[in-house]
């Protein structure tokens, strides 16, 4: 237990499964006083609800491809809770055709940049707006991916939606430093979660997954990124501890990008 995120209110996108998930249940260790999950699966979302406690875990049925109803949850939950520290707007998702240049299906890239791109700006907007309002020097943390400091094989929208969030990232950190707002992202490689396995078509042993992803490609050898190390990197860009960082992208790949 500590105390990193004492008194602070959170709302997390995509929290009912893999990443959001280990988040809620890592803010929920160091002292948050409330996170609210934003989802739309929301069986999953209630059950992370009631293994955290609904003392300090609540759930909220939020498409992020609305605006209004990603408007409606931030004032929702400064309403309940009087405040709105952290926003981590993570929820994505990624085509289930290959989505290589020549057999581009632009229904799925409009699908993919509503959630992975216009969502993730909706969720910085609106919490921006609520920080602005109630003079809190909050923190805005989006994930995105190594996706984009690479391009890609296939998958071009998934790629390009996560390129679109480091502009928005940098964008907003740019605006919003005037209002002590601070605006980061964090960029993992893959760690296995119903999105990596959709991706696969299987759910892999943690030995295939090392087989796959880092052995071949990973600087650090002998590891396998999970979902709590994300939730670490996205609780340090979310407290005091990253006071004076924004506009920066946390890559956690165990040295994916850098070989
Ligand atoms: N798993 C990986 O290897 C990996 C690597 C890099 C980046 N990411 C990114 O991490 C983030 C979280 O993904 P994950 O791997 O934890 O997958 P996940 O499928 O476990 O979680 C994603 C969550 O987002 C929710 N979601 C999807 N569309 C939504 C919408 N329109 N509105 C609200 N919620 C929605 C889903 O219901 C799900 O609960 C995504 O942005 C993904 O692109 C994942």
């Amino acid at each position: 237990m500590s105390n990193k995120l004492g008194g602070k209110v959170a709302i997390i996108t995509g929290g009912a499964s893999g990443i959001g998930e280990a988040t809620a249940r890592c803010f929920a260790v160091h002292g948050v006083r409330m996170i609210v999950i934003a989802d739309i699966q929301d069986e999953l979302g209630q059950k992370v609800v009631e293994s955290i406690g609904s003392h300090k875990c609540s759930y909220m049925h939020c498409d992020v491809t609305d605006e209004d109803l990603v408007k409606n949850l931030v004032q929702t939950t400064v309403q309940n809770h009087g405040r709105l520290d952290i926003m981590f707007s993570n929820a994505g998702n990624m085509s289930k055709s290959a989505q290589t240049i020549l057999e581009l299906d632009f229904a799925e890239f409009d699908r993919i940049f509503a959630i992975n791109a216009r969502g993730m700006a909706a969720c910085v907007k609106h919490a921006a707006r609520a920080m602005v309002e109630l003079k809190i020097r909050g923190s805005i943390v989006c994930t995105t991916s190594v996706a984009a400091s690479s391009g890609g094989e296939r998958d071009t929208d998934y790629y390009m939606s996560k390129h679109a969030v480091i502009g928005l990232v940098r964008s907003a950190s740019k605006q919003l430093g005037v209002h002590g707002i601070r605006v980061n992202s964090v960029s993992p490689y893959a760690v296995q979660t119903p999105l990596l396995n959709r991706h696969l078509g299987k759910e892999p042993e943690e030995a295939e997954v090392a087989e796959l992803f880092y052995e071949p490609y990973a600087s650090l050898k002998g590891v396998v990124l999970k979902t709590k190390h994300v939730a670490d990197a996205v609780l340090f860009l979310a407290s005091h501890d990253s006071e004076l960082i924004t506009g920066h992208d946390l890559v956690v790949d165990a040295g994916f990008l850098g070989k």
